[in-house]
């Protein structure tokens, strides 16, 4: 488990492009926290840096969205399920083990489901503004990459 912070949304740029850059076929990152945490606008960042050239909403309603970058790109909300059964009406299979890279916002709510190979990011707010508190934890070649580089270079300097 690794805790930082981000300062300001230049900081929670850098941590997307830092996922996208670790993230291959298959790699699941889960994130969780607060309403207005931050979730879906660290979605939109990683998205641009896995070059997705569309426009990444909230997927509240529609519960999940696909997008095309260098890999297919799914994001789902599953802030809107009320069971695992609901779950697998989606297909969650299909994206916990895709052909793309896979980013699902509150996960908690089908953790019973979710694979050991994730990456999971836990943020929280309470702080000035624009900061906020990053958790990670996880398993797997996607978590080790974020782990190494996170260690080994100084990027949320605070
Ligand atoms: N460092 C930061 N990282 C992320 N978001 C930030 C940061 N500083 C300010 N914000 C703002 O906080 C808000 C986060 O909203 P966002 O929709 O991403 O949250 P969310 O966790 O997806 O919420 P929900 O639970 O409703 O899906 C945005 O308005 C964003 O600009
Ligand atoms: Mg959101």
């Amino acid at each position: 488990m690794m805790t930082f912070y981000l300062n300001n949304l230049q900081e929670t740029e850098k941590l997307g492009k830092l996922i996208a850059d670790c993230s291959d076929v298959g790699t699941v990152v889960c994130l969780d926290g607060d309403l207005g945490a931050g979730k879906t606008t660290l979605t939109k960042y990683i998205g641009r840096y896995l070059n997705v050239q569309e426009t990444i909403t909230s997927p509240t309603f529609s519960i999940v969205k696909e997008y095309e970058g260098d890999v297919r790109f799914y994001h789902m909300d599953a802030y809107r399920l009320a069971s695992l059964e609901e779950a697998y009406e989606v297909d969650i299979e299909r994206y916990i083990y895709s052909d793309g890279v896979f980013v699902l916002e509150w996960s908690d709510k089908i953790k019973d489901i979710l694979p050991e190979n994730i990456v999971s990011i836990i943020l929280k707010t309470g702080f000035d503004i624009d900061k906020r508190e990053v958790i990670l934890m996880g398993r797997g070649k996607t978590f080790d990459c974020l782990a190494r580089e996170l260690d080994n270079y100084d990027y949320f300097r605070n």
